[in-house]
């Protein structure tokens, strides 16, 4: 028998990643645990793809992407007089998975420092793992917003700065003012700014949120990756794109496409049907989310040593316990109690003493599940 062994990459991302293989809950459980609507894909979407396979569009695509699936997206993207967008501009990807890991395997080689505030989503820093870059992880402050000073000495020297906005695993929408400041901590860097923004179409209200392409100082540094998983209840598709500064563009492009060639062709024309579709129809997924918001908040804002900062956007809850536990074990012992959850711990140091519960689970499930939380984690009993 041969005895094979992994490239040290992998023993190093086996050793560093504490993200979890994802498993279907078990009978009798309730899942809050994962970042998936729960909701079907519209219909049109559907047809769309079904229309395009009959139709013979079963061959290779353009490896950035169908020219008018990018056009389409070029000319959604926030445009100003300094800064216009074109087909060129845009990669579609194997969803925002495949664009971050174009970006990263472009941007970040052995030797480069990639900060990430964290509690973050735990795919960034595995990347840079991947890369052979080095994690610098900067705490958020107690609201879950960035700890600018701690940025401001963590960033000079640093290749790249990733974030997801609004946030995985937090809930927390970085507004225009907390980016503008970002861009000016920047300001004569070389740094790269990595906004992943796949929940921009989930942000509840009171919460303003504007894409780190529409800001100034981050225009020249902005990489933009979104994805129609969240927006259009996509997550099985497999569909994303990035843009960004034309020589970043170019580089995830040729890694992009080196790793999985084009994307799915009748994939890329369900998601021109997706771009099509009302306003009405994602709104009234969000306006789902939005009410079972409030049944979290409702839920959890009294429950004794359990403490919630409001989600502002994605559907996430980042639950902070009182009892002296690692999380791991927490959302074990929660899994034994028929509930899935995700251990703080997995989005970064940070995250320990904290479980994220998501709320793309039914009322019905998410009252339970919540209820089953609470009964755990409640400090008075013992
Ligand atoms: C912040 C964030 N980015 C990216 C992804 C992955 O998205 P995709 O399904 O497009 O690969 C997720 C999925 O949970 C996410 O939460």
């Amino acid at each position: 028998m041969t005895a094979a062994r992994p490239a040290c990459r992998i023993e190093e991302l086996r050793r560093f990643s504490r993200r979890p293989a994802l498993t279907p809950a078990p009978p009798g459980a309730v899942s809050l645990a994962m970042g998936e609507p729960d909701c079907p894909t519209p219909a049109p979407v559907i047809e769309a793809a079904v229309a395009a396979l009959r139709a013979g569009d079963t061959h290779y695509a353009d490896q950035k992407g169908l020219p008018e699936l990018r056009t389409r997206l070029a000319s959604l993207l926030p445009a100003h007089p300094g800064r216009t967008w074109s087909a060129d501009d845009v990669v579609v990807t194997h969803g925002a998975t495949g664009a971050l890991a174009a970006v990263v395997l472009a941007m970040v080689g052995p030797g480069d420092r990639v900060v990430i505030p964290e509690p973050a989503y735990s795919l960034y820093a595995d990347l840079v793992v991947l890369a052979g870059g080095t994690v610098d992880f900067v705490p958020l402050g107690r609201d879950l917003h960035w700890d600018l000073d701690a940025l401001a000495a963590a960033l000079p020297g640093a290749s790249m700065m990733i974030f997801s906005n609004p946030s995985n695993p937090t809930g927390i929408v970085h507004g225009e003012p907390e980016l503008k400041a970002l861009g000016e901590l920047l300001n004569g860097s070389g740094t790269l700014v990595v906004s992943d923004e796949a929940y921009h179409r989930l942000v509840y209200p009171g919460h303003e949120w504007t894409s780190a392409l529409a800001v100034e100082s981050l225009r020249d540094r902005a990489v933009y990756v979104q994805t129609f998983s969240k927006t259009y209840a996509m997550t099985g598709w497999r569909v994303g794109y990035l843009t960004g500064p034309r020589e970043v563009v170019d580089a995830a492009a040729q890694v992009h496409r080196t790793l999985n060639g084009s994307v799915n062709t009748a994939v890329q024309r369900a998601a021109l049907a997706a771009l099509d579709l009302p306003d009405s129809v994602v709104d009234a997924m969000a306006d789902t989310y939005r009410r079972r918001r409030e049944l979290v908040i409702a839920a959890l804002s009294d429950a004794p040593g359990l403490h919630l900062v409001p989600p502002e956007g994605a559907f996430y809850g980042f639950l902070r316990y009182d009892k002296d536990r690692p999380s791991e074990e927490v959302a074990r012992e929660l899994a034994e109690r028929k509930v899935l959850v995700r251990a703080g711990a997995e989005y970064g140091p940070s995250g320990e003493g904290h479980i994220r519960i998501s709320f793309a689970a039914s009322e019905d499930d998410l009252r339970t599940g919540l209820a089953r939380v609470v009964a755990h984690l409640d400090v008075t009993r013992s």
